[in-house]
């Protein structure tokens, strides 16, 4: 933990004034400044900086924080490196303490565990007692090499196995936990997370292993079990088996859903094959990749997930600067099992013919339609004029509303003049969007997925947060009335409790509050709680009205929930009620 003081000092030093505008094009407008947000693309200045609160926000996109939240946006850094960087640009050292050194050796102590268990679920493997698993592995088509090459493993089906060969080693019981191969019993007593599975480990670019998929062979349940988020280990930040992919030259990355998918493409022999880790793909992973290549190859299966999943990859790829191509597997639900059919030979094929991602998108649109009546024909090309209108490039716009117009017996012309109007029209609606900045956006949902049950409670609570930052001076009287307990929304919670913290310990309110412990999600939602709060000028009595509310609305919603009760709960409920009566 970097002391909070040293954050203090080191924004009065970096102004996210003169930070900001070594990014962006900034246009002063009064107390505020305006440009183009260089997080999502625009035309409209949606992006506004506060000199006043050291804040910045954008009402289009909803990115927002402090200075040190935009560097660690722009730059693509945790916090603590984007706290170093902007140290290092004004000249100052970040104070080395006690704690920053423990997370070091933890981290340490994590990777070295890792790298005994992935030892000693290989030798397991090959053990009598992995039998199985080294069955299903080879019966899946694996070589022994490649079980070799990517290191697979078993982990034992008994309790403890891994546990006791690390405390055995020297291992702290609560390290085991917190890497996540060690779980604690309600005993006290701690267990193997792992089970009765085959292991597939992660490895990152230095040739750690930071954590591991486990596949159940038989049975009900999740068919994988992945490792959790550790010190060292983000899953939306790796992809699986980049460590063998970027060995070579490469001229783009095939991009699946699965680690068997991957394993067996390798195999074949399809080295540059690559695995978003058990989430769906992220902008983190986009970016990684974009540092190797500038083309991908989408092998998702051929479901309807699999296919939703591509849709979104080529927008997100596209915002990384990749552009794709999309595999159509006929007769295969994934890359591994088309291989297992029909070879790597014609996997080749399929990879040479895999169609460009317009190519792709147009021929779902065709397909989508009875393209031989006019009717048909008209909601294809109403489709295919929206996607033309999201290229950004005119000339590219050109030669494909070119084909459409062939392909539906048009002219290029009116394709052109109807994706114009398109444009036109979406400017406006951006323009009016960006000045409304109160709708509850989807990431909103995303960070606080309360709010879409209970808008009220998540309104007073917003409304108390910002109320507090601005008259923090209330707070003690807020406190006689609520606790953290009282928050239907955990962040918010989160939030609250940092604030009062500060309070009580008699620290300045700022949004560095919401550093290190929140992700950049979080702090655009504080950043927008705050931005709301500066708009409607909160005053010391809404943070005390906010306070009154929530508790009103949580009496009424435990009122509603006696009210849901059946008979038997409801007598059921009463007695307990009486009896806690007559024992006060
Ligand atoms: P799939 O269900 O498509 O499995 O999940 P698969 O890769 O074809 O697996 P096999 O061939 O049956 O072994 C694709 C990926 O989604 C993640 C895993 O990373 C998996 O490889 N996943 C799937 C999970 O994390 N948990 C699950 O329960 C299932
Ligand atoms: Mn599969």
């Amino acid at each position: 933990m970097i002391p909070q003081s040293f954050i203090e000092e080191l924004k009065l030093s970096a102004d996210i004034e003169s930070v900001v505008s070594s990014y962006v094009q900034l246009r002063r407008r009064g107390r505020i400044l305006t440009g183009l947000c260089p997080f999502h693309s625009e035309k409209t200045g949606s992006f506004t900086v506060y000199p006043e609160s050291q804040s910045f926000y954008c009402f289009g996109c909803g990115a927002g924080g402090d200075v040190i939240g935009f560097i660690r946006r722009i730059e693509n850094l945790e916090y603590v490196e984007a706290v170093k960087l902007l140290a290092q640009r004004c000249g100052m050292t970040v104070p080395e303490d006690a704690a920053e050194d423990r997370t070091a050796k933890l981290k340490t102590a994590v990777l070295e565990m890792n790298r005994e268990a992935a030892h000693f679920y290989f030798e397991r493997l090959l053990s009598p007692e992995g039998k199985p698993a080294l069955d299903y592995l080879l019966g899946r088509g694996l070589t022994p090499r490649t079980v070799k090459h990517f290191g697979l493993g078993y982990a034992p089906a008994g309790w403890t196995g891994l546990t006791d060969l690390l405390a055995k080693k020297g291992y702290k019981y609560e390290d085991m936990e917190v890497a996540c191969l060690a779980r604690r019993g309600k005993k006290g007593n701690y267990y193997d997370v792992f089970r009765d599975r085959v292991m597939f480990p992660i490895i990152d670019l230095r040739g750690n292993v930071i954590g591991f998929g486990g596949r159940k062979m038989t049975g009900d349940g999740p068919k994988y079990y992945n490792s959790p988020d550790t010190p060292v280990f983000k899953k939306t930040k790796n992809l699986f088996a980049l460590n063998f992919a970027k060995k070579q030259k490469l001229d783009n990355l095939i991009l699946c859903e699965g680690y068997m998918d991957v394993i067996a493409m390798h195999q074949a022999g399809f080295t540059q094959a690559v695995a978003s880790l058990g989430t769906s793909l992220t902008a983190d992973q986009c970016r990684l990749a974009a540092s190797y290549v500038d083309e991908a190859i989408l092998a998702y299966d051929s479901d309807e997930a699999g296919q939703k999943a591509t849709k979104r990859a080529i927008g997100l790829l596209d915002e990384a600067g990749i552009r794709s191509r999309v595999l159509t597997i006929e007769g295969a639900k994934d890359p591994d099992e088309f291989i297992k059919k029909y070879g790597g030979a014609r996997f080749k094929r399929l990879i040479e013919g895999s169609a460009g991602a317009v190519e792709y998108e147009l021929s779902k649109i065709g397909g989508k339609y009875q393209t031989d009546t006019p009717e048909g024909k008209i909601d294809a090309l109403r489709e295919a004029v929206n996607l033309l209108a999201e290229m950004k490039n005119p000339l590219e716009r050109e030669v494909w509303a070119a084909k459409v117009a062939a392909d539906y017996g048009t002219t290029k012309e009116g394709v052109l003049a109807q994706v114009q109007g398109k444009l036109r029209r979406r400017a406006k609606s951006e323009e009016r969007r960006s000045v409304s900045a109160a709708n509850v956006s989807r990431a909103d949902v995303n960070v606080v997925p309360e709010k879409a049950r209970n808008p009220a409670a998540a309104a007073a609570e917003e409304r108390l947060i910002g109320a507090l930052f601005r008259h923090p001076e209330c707070a003690k009287d807020v406190l006689l009335k609520i606790s953290g307990e009282d928050f239907v929304c955990a962040l918010y919670r989160r939030f609250f409790g940092k604030i009062t913290e500060a309070v009580s310990a008699g620290n300045e309110l700022s949004l560095s509050l919401f550093g290190e412990d929140f992700t950049l999600e979080e702090q655009n939602a504080a950043a927008k709680i705050l931005g709301a709060a500066r708009e409607n000028r909160y005053s010391a009595e809404d943070a005390v009205s906010a306070a009154a509310a929530m508790r009103r609305l949580k009496e009424k919603k435990s009122d509603d929930e006696i009210a849901a009760l059946s008979g038997s709960d409801l007598t059921e409920y009463i007695d307990k009620m009486r009896r806690e009566k007559r024992n006060k």
